[in-house]
């Protein structure tokens, strides 16, 4: 059967895509972040999992205003990196694992989660950045990855709660999938960021800690922290961190901290990371 080995919490900033592609990443302003990243690419690089669950927010790329599932499991065989307004990114396409994915799609509707089957799709930064910190920049992505899409940009983005509950529903999934596959989840976002409006900027690292000790250690106690209180204490796009918590939920309540960093600023946000791995 598949395990779910590991789980990466990691924010996504599209900056530091633009860093990484430019060539930037030995400069002052972003050598310290990404000397933070380092243990990181060591530690994806021993663990190698065999696909990684990625779950991350369309920022408008793939998905308008027209059309906004809540959660959305991609399925295809490949997925193109998306151009957000000034080209896409020069990194490999994304594969997929469409029989884990439809797997996983089966296993969590038929668990009363009403999951959206997207057979096309483009991947914007929400996605590839966290890929970019965690295996820099390979010609190939070294394994298959699952994208799975949720709306944390119009409102009203899913509940903490609702969004932990899935984490466990694919962490059912994974674990009854008949190949001795070896899975990592990344949940990504956040933290801190107030992108517009007279709140620009805001940086709440106090906050942002505090989360980060609830999440590793008392996830029950994170999954009760209500929207409003993300956006008042972390800004309108603190929202994100929501999606840290179907990775949460996917892991052990035990769950073993392998590795934490955070860092500000990067671009006008906070970069929080958290590596979790199952110890059983
Ligand atoms: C920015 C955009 C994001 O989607 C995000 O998660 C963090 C920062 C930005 O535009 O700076
Ligand atoms: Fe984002």
């Amino acid at each position: 059967m598949a395990k779910l080995v590991a789980g990466v919490a990691v924010s996504h900033v599209p900056a530091i895509g633009a860093a990484i592609d430019n060539g930037k990443t030995g400069e002052d302003y972003w050598k310290p972040l990404f000397k933070g990243f380092e243990p990181s690419k060591k530690w994806i690089a021993e663990l190698n999992p065999d696909v990684i669950i990625l779950v991350y927010n369309d920022h408008a790329s793939a998905f308008s205003l027209e059309i906004i599932p809540t959660f959305a499991i991609g399925c295809a065989d490949s997925f193109a990196p998306a151009d957000e307004g000034w080209g896409a990114r020069p990194v490999p396409v994304v594969k997929g694992h469409p029989e884990l994915a439809w797997h996983i799609a089966q296993s969590t509707i038929l668990d009363e989660f009403d999951m959206t089957i997207v057979n096309k799709m483009d991947v914007d930064h929400g996605l590839t950045v966290p890929l970019s910190l965690m295996y820099g920049q390979p010609t190939a992505w070294p394994c298959p990855v699952i994208p799975l899409a949720v709306n944390v940009v119009q409102y009203p983005p899913p509940t903490g709660h609702r969004c932990y509950m899935l984490g466990k529903a694919i962490r059912r999934a994974v674990e009854s999938f008949d190949k001795p596959l070896r899975v990592a989840i990344f949940g990504t976002g956040g933290m801190s960021h107030q992108l517009q409006g007279p709140r620009a900027g805001l940086i709440n690292s106090k906050f942002d800690n505090a989360f980060l000790d609830k999440f590793s250690r008392d996830p029950e106690a994170a999954v009760k922290i209500p929207h409003i209180e993300y956006v008042r204490e972390a800004g309108s796009e603190a929202i994100e961190l929501v999606m840290w918590l179907i990775m949460r939920g996917a892991m052990d309540e035990k769950a073993k901290e392998i590795y934490r960093f955070y860092h500000v600023p990067a671009s006008n946000t906070a970069v929080g990371h958290l590596i979790l791995e199952n110890v059983a």
